[in-house]
């Protein structure tokens, strides 16, 4: 099986195809997604939040986001595999940035790699570039600057917000992106971006005029610890895995604790 490429991402915006995009972080939901047809696994710095119950993706290190991608690209061999670079594995320098986006390729396997930031982090994305390391830029409600936004906040509300989001989408165009993610933005504004740039946006929570989109997968299948399955306005859910787990585990108590399993088919004679 061949696996989806950088330039076939690129193809499929030419000809106007929507580019699908979902988050994975360990081998088994990973090899479930590959089974779909998925183009793109993001393993997201929302590792964080979504399996290790942090309240920001912050805490989230270099080593774990190398550990993690190993995992789904060892259980993938179709969907394109793009590591999230965590908080402070790029920021520091252009240096340190170049490193980091190596080892999520030479030691996690991915086939790119996705970082935060806009204009001010041009110099860091033309030198991954310039390595040979594609990247997909991410713009708007950016989740490692959640304590300068003041909160996960709609970004690009204001004319001055707007008018940053365009300099940077242009930016990172400039420097050799090959898709940019568009986070907590009104619609007028990504169809604003994807009308100046020539590469394809993928949007979460973006509305309908980006040239794809992304959900957290754990979102869209209803699949999150109970008392903690807030749903933001743009996810839409496909499944509940939730109720579904606990309603088989009912079951499965129930029958145990009334002798009715193991049966005679689950015995060995
Ligand atoms: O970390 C992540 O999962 C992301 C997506 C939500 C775009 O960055």
């Amino acid at each position: 099986m061949k696996r989806v490429t950088v330039p076939e991402i690129r193809g499929r915006y030419a000809s106007a195809e929507k580019i699908t995009m979902l988050t994975a972080y360990d081998s088994l939901m990973a090899a479930i997604l590959d089974a779909s047809p998925v183009d793109i696994l993001l393993v997201g710095d929302s590792l964080g939040t979504v399996i290790c119950g942090e309240e920001t993706t912050l805490s989230v290190t270099l080593e774990q986001m190398i550990y993690h991608t190993r995992l789904v690209s060892r259980a993938t061999r179709r969907a394109l595999v793009v590591a999230d670079m965590p908080f402070l594995s790029y920021q520091a320098s252009v240096e340190e940035a170049v490193r980091s986006a190596g080892r999520l390729l030479k030691e996690g396997g991915a086939q790119a790699v996705k970082l935060e930031g806009g204009e001010e982090m041009e110099a860091q994305v033309r030198a991954i570039v310039r390595a040979g390391i594609p990247v997909m830029g991410h713009l708007g409600l950016t989740p490692q600057s959640v304590h300068a936004m003041g909160g996960y906040k709609v970004q690009g509300k204001s004319q001055a917000e707007e008018e940053a989001i365009l300099r940077s989408a242009k930016a990172l165009e400039e420097v050799g992106v090959f898709s940019i993610v568009l986070e907590g933005v009104p619609g007028r504004v990504a169809e604003r971006v994807g009308a100046a740039v020539a590469v394809p946006t993928i949007g979460i929570g973006a509305g309908l005029k980006c040239n794809g989109q992304v959900l957290v997968a754990q979102d869209m299948l209803g699949f999150s610890a109970p008392g903690r399955e807030k749903t933001p306005r743009f996810v839409r859910r496909y499944a509940s895995l939730t109720e579904e787990i606990i309603r088989a585990v009912e079951a499965y108590v129930t029958d145990v604790r009334s002798g009715n399993f193991p049966g005679d088919k689950e015995t060995y004679s």
